[in-house]
């Protein structure tokens, strides 16, 4: 059983990238991860009638904050732009994978379910996002232009 107060995740500034609207929505996808683990009872048909409800709001985010970055990379002409892209497209089609299984009652819990959210999105942002946040900082202008 997963202790979910430990798996809290707090937001640290080592995930800043300086650009407001990707650093938002990354204190975002961290407060939807929380609010998953606290949804935690037990209760396994609580639990799947709330993911019923929050994996639309938790996927929809998921795209628009991809959009974002990615409509971000190609304005300033970011070298990793296909790779970076790549890998978000390769996690939405897992999520969609590990969201038909927690339905069909194989592999996943809430509790389960959200941890691997969780472990994707830290390791993503400390390790892909982290490549732009030089760059972005340096095409700071160009951004405010192409995110207003
Ligand atoms: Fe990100
Ligand atoms: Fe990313």
């Amino acid at each position: 059983m997963i202790n979910t107060k430990s798996e809290l995740i707090t937001w640290s500034p080592t995930f800043a990238c300086g650009v407001k609207v990707i650093d938002d929505q990354h204190k975002g996808l961290i407060n939807l991860v929380n609010k998953m683990f606290n949804h935690v009872t037990g209760d396994e048909a609580e639990e799947l009638a709330y993911f019923n409800i929050v994996i639309k709001e938790a996927v929809q985010y998921i795209k628009t904050h991809f959009a974002t970055e990615e409509k971000i990379m190609k304005a300033t002409k970011f070298d990793g732009y296909i790779d970076h892209k790549r890998a978000h497209e390769s996690f939405i089609l897992s999520v969609v994978e590990c969201i038909n299984d927690y339905k069909e009652g194989k592999k996943y819990t809430l509790a389960t379910f959200t941890k691997f959210l969780k472990e994707w999105i830290l390791s993503h942002v400390a390790v892909m996002d982290k490549q732009y946040f030089e760059h972005f900082k340096k095409m700071i202008t160009t951004i405010n232009k192409v995110v207003m």
